[in-house]
């Protein structure tokens, strides 16, 4: 009994601490390792997934608590399709199950749901679900919680490219006005902010196709700790650990001070 109430002073004590500096604004998490904490346990790949999907929500009502501004969570990539049949199909309904339990939680906490990824490919249940949370979370404003799903980085840039070719074919756009602005508005991610910090779970230090272009200037932290298992505590690690870097977007520090 005594040990939870040490633990939970201190775990007081780190979430003041960071509120004595400015948060990340945007913080992207690439949410790995539920295979493995189940393999870890005897169990099935999909039982990870499952437990995966509860720390989602507890990270995500952490988020908006801190008031982080936008929240990108990467839940199912492009290459995720070649995973087993069944996974992909557990994955889907896992997704299904969660949009239609957690529209309440976003509600309550005044988010608004968005996503980013090649979303018509998706299957059709999951698209309308996904559509109507994003229509019925539409005008909440404390946070933006944006689902990468069935996304890749590289897809998105070469979707990005195709449609402002059409609109230079069109005479929309012309060459000499495209500049990163144009490019951001072409993006699946739609004028997100650029990414502060990036974090990876489960011990991969690798980007797995993810926001290549919104990531350009992100911090990057990676952590040993399986997604499952990863707590308000150890984001709160990773903020702190953010909070002491010094961002020098090429300048010196000397030019910052
Ligand atoms: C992340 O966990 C979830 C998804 C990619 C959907 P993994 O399923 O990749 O777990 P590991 O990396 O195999 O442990
Ligand atoms: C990245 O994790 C995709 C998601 C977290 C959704 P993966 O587990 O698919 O990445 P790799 O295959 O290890 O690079
Ligand atoms: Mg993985």
């Amino acid at each position: 009994m005594e040990e939870i109430h040490v633990f939970a002073a201190i775990e007081m004590n780190l979430e003041s601490r960071i509120k004595l500096q400015p948060y990340p604004k945007h913080i992207a998490i690439i949410m790995d390792g539920n295979g493995r904490w189940a393999k870890k346990r005897g169990k099935i790949r999909v039982f990870g997934h499952e437990k995966g999907t509860k720390a989602v929500r507890k990270i995500v009502e952490t988020c908006v608590r801190l008031g982080i501004n936008h929240l990108t969570l990467y839940a199912f990539s492009t290459e995720n399709w070649n995973r087993p049949k069944l996974e992909v199909k557990t994955l889907m309904r896992l997704l299904i199950s969660s949009l239609k339990n957690e529209i309440e939680t976003l509600q309550k906490n005044n988010i608004k749901l968005n996503a980013l990824g090649d979303l018509g490919s998706m299957p059709l249940k999951v698209f309308n679900e996904l559509e109507h949370v994003i229509e019925a979370t539409k005008s909440n404003s404390k946070m933006t919680l944006n689902l990468a799903l069935n996304y890749g980085a590289r897809g998105e840039l070469i979707n990005c490219m195709k449609e402002i070719g059409e609109k230079i074919k069109k005479n929309i756009i012309s060459i000499e006005k495209i500049d990163e602005t144009v490019i951001n508005e072409h993006l699946y991610s739609r004028n997100l902010p650029d990414v502060d910090l990036l974090i990876r779970t489960s011990g991969e230090q690798r980007i797995s196709n993810f926001l290549l272009w919104q990531i350009a200037y992100a911090e990057l932290y990676f952590t040993n700790v399986f997604w499952p298992d990863f707590t308000d505590q150890h984001l709160y690690e990773a903020i702190e650990n953010y909070q002491k870097r010094e961002r020098r977007f090429g300048k010196t520090s000397e030019q910052l001070n």
